[in-house]
């Protein structure tokens, strides 16, 4: 085995063993670079739908650290009964029962979200896939294994974070969902934000990070630079968001550069959480 080969093999096992992957797929040896046809399809511009309160326009991308906006995340003065109660109010009494776009024709259930309503952590993704439509419950299938090791990895449990996703409703084929239906589902998504304010959101691939921030850079570029939501603001707080790849992109893309890139964006995280990494 030649040097690239031996340098690739260590860097497989010791990211496995950070996000908890137990098989390497020996063909991603051969290549470090994710061929052409794994990289999804860039999504649509989204323009993120109309919050409740107008934001002002997020910060440009940047490097490490960000201005801050005026106000930190310190999460809503509710107990974890008042969060469950008004994340099971949207849930039951509008979710479930929602018929605002054309996904809903599809569905066999609808995906609100799950999770400690006092979570610190937040991953938002894109939208149901077919075990997630057929069980009802978000990331349960393929991808929310890798999330679930992901989570592990960061020295938490999934029960500890609140996972949720741009749209609630499986597109057909597993497509990207249209802006359309992103906006359908925004006020949806919006308020279960507000109602948890957690220190921190992970956003997972293009959709989710496109529709948080209001921008239309893609996924290559934001990942792994702080961005802020800000558009809980002015009554609520700006929250640090941090984009990183999707998980069923990185089963695709099963390359030692995707998922070290992957993990440096969750250790920033991990950083951020524990008080060792400030945000400016
Ligand atoms: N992909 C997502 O974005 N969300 C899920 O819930 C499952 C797969």
């Amino acid at each position: 085995m030649d040097s690239r080969r031996q340098r690739a093999l260590r860097q497989f096992i010791a990211t496995d063993r950070l996000l908890g992957v137990e098989a390497v797929p020996l063909g991603a040896l051969a290549t470090t670079a994710p061929p052409a046809s794994a990289v999804p399809a860039a999504a649509p511009a989204v323009p993120r739908p109309a919050a409740p309160a107008s934001p002002p326009a997020p910060p440009a991308p940047s490097g490490a650290s960000l201005v801050a906006p005026p106000r930190r995340a310190t999460g809503p003065s509710l107990d974890r009964a008042a969060r469950l109660r008004i994340l099971a109010d949207i849930d039951t009494n509008e979710v479930k029962s929602c018929t605002k776009c054309e996904l809903s024709r599809g569905r066999t259930h609808t995906v609100f979200g799950e999770g400690d309503p006092q979570a610190q952590l937040m991953f938002i993704g894109e939208g149901p896939g077919e075990t997630e439509d057929r069980e009802g419950r978000p990331f349960c299938g393929r991808a929310g294994e890798l999330l679930d090791k992901m989570i592990v990895a960061m020295g938490l449990k999934r029960t500890e974070v609140y996972i949720a996703n741009t749209v609630k409703c499986r597109p057909p084929n597993n497509r990207t969902p249209t802006p359309a239906e992103i906006e359908a589902c925004w006020g949806y998504l919006i308020r279960q934000i507000a109602t948890l304010q957690p220190r921190v959101v992970v956003t997972l691939g293009a959709p989710a990070s496109k529709t948080l921030l209001n921008t239309t850079t893609g996924i290559t570029a934001l990942r792994g630079s702080w961005q802020w939501f800000t558009a809980l603001q002015p009554e609520g707080p700006a929250i640090p968001v941090m984009p990183t790849f999707h998980p069923a992109y990185l089963l695709r893309a099963y390359t030692p550069d995707n998922r070290r890139k992957v993990w440096d964006d969750l250790q920033k995280v991990m950083g951020y959480l524990k008080g060792e990494l400030t945000i400016n």
